[in-house]
C-alpha cells in the first residue's frame, strides 16, 4: 500500500535558492512521523511543499497515491489534509469559538464535535467568546491544534506546536495527539525541535540539516535521541 503522504526526491525552494535537496519522506495512514532539525534548515518549507504552497523544482509529492503537482492548496486541504502552521494561523480578532468553527464545514458538525475538545483543553471551552488574540501563547497553541482536531483530517501537518510551551502543556499535548490517532487513526507529520516530545509521540523520525535528511529511524531504536541531538546543537 502506498504511503498516505509521499515526498519523493523533492528539491524545492524560493526563487533561485533551493532549501530542500532530494528529500524523500513518507507518512503512512495512521502513522506519526517526526521531522526534526534546527532553525532555518527547511522544516517549514517541507510542510509548505507537502501542503501545496511551494511547488517542487524536481521530484514529487503524492497524497493518497495522487500527484499534487499543479493542484491548488485549498483543493489539497479538501482531501483531508490539515496544515497547522507555525505562525499567524489564527484570526486574532475572531473569538475562540469562531476560530474553532473554521475547522469544520457546517454548524451541525461543529456542534457534534466541539464536546470532543472539552477533555483535552477545558480552558478553551470556557473561553469560546474571548478574542483569540487575547489568549496566552500556550492557549493559542491549544486553539490551533483543537481546530485541526475538529476538522478530523486523515493527515495533520503540524509545525512546532510545542514551541514556547511550558513542560506540563507539552505533556498534555503529547497525550492529546496520541489520543486523536488512537480514536480516529489520524496520521501526522510533526515538525519539532523538542526531541523528547517528538520521540514520545511519533513512530518514526527523520532529521533535516540544511535541506537534506541525514538521519532516520524508529523512535524506539536504541540511541535514537542521541542520533537526533547531535544535529540539533549549534
Ligand atoms: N518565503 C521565503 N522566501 C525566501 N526564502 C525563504 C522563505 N521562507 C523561508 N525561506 C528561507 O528558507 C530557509 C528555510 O526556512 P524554513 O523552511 O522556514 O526553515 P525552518 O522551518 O527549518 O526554520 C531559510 O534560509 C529561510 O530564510
Ligand atoms: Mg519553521
Amino acid at each position: 500500500m502506498p504511503d498516505l503522504l509521499d515526498l519523493a526526491d523533492v528539491t524545492a525552494g524560493y526563487g533561485a535558492t533551493m532549501v530542500l535537496r532530494h528529500v524523500s519522506l513518507g507518512v503512512g495512514a495512521g502513522e506519526i512521523v517526526a521531522l526534526l532539525g534546527r532553525n532555518g534548515v527547511g522544516k517549514t518549507t517541507l510542510l509548505r511543499t507537502a501542503a501545496g504552497f511551494v511547488q517542487p523544482r524536481s521530484g514529487g509529492v503524492r497524497l493518497d497515491g495522487q500527484a499534487l503537482a499543479g493542484i491548488a492548496p485549498y483543493r489539497i486541504a479538501r482531501r483531508a489534509l490539515c496544515y497547522v502552521a507555525q505562525e499567524q494561523a489564527l484570526f486574532a480578532d475572531l473569538t475562540v469559538g469562531e476560530n474553532l468553527r473554521l475547522g469544520v464545514s457546517h454548524d451541525r458538525l461543529f456542534r457534534e464535535r466541539l464536546p470532543s475538545i472539552e477533555p483535552h483543553f477545558p480552558v478553551l471551552l470556557r473561553r469560546l467568546g474571548q478574542k483569540a488574540g487575547t489568549l496566552s501563547g500556550g492557549e493559542q497553541k491549544m486553539l490551533l491544534i483543537s481546530r485541526a482536531i475538529l476538522a478530523r483530517p486523515r493527515l495533520m501537518l503540524v509545525d512546532e506546536i510545542s514551541e514556547g510551551l511550558q513542560p506540563s502543556v507539552v505533556d498534555r499535548l503529547a497525550g492529546v495527539l496520541a489520543a486523536e490517532r488512537r480514536m480516529h487513526g489520524t496520521a501526522m507529520l510533526l515538525v519539532e525541535q523538542n526531541v523528547a516530545f517528538a520521540l514520545s509521540v511519533a513512530d518514526r523520525f527523520a532529521v533535516l540539516t540544511s535541506g537534506e535528511v541525514v538521519e532516520r529511524g524508529g523512535t524506539g531504536d536504541a540511541g535514537a535521541a542521541a542520533r537526533i541531538e547531535r544535529h540539533m546543537t549549534v
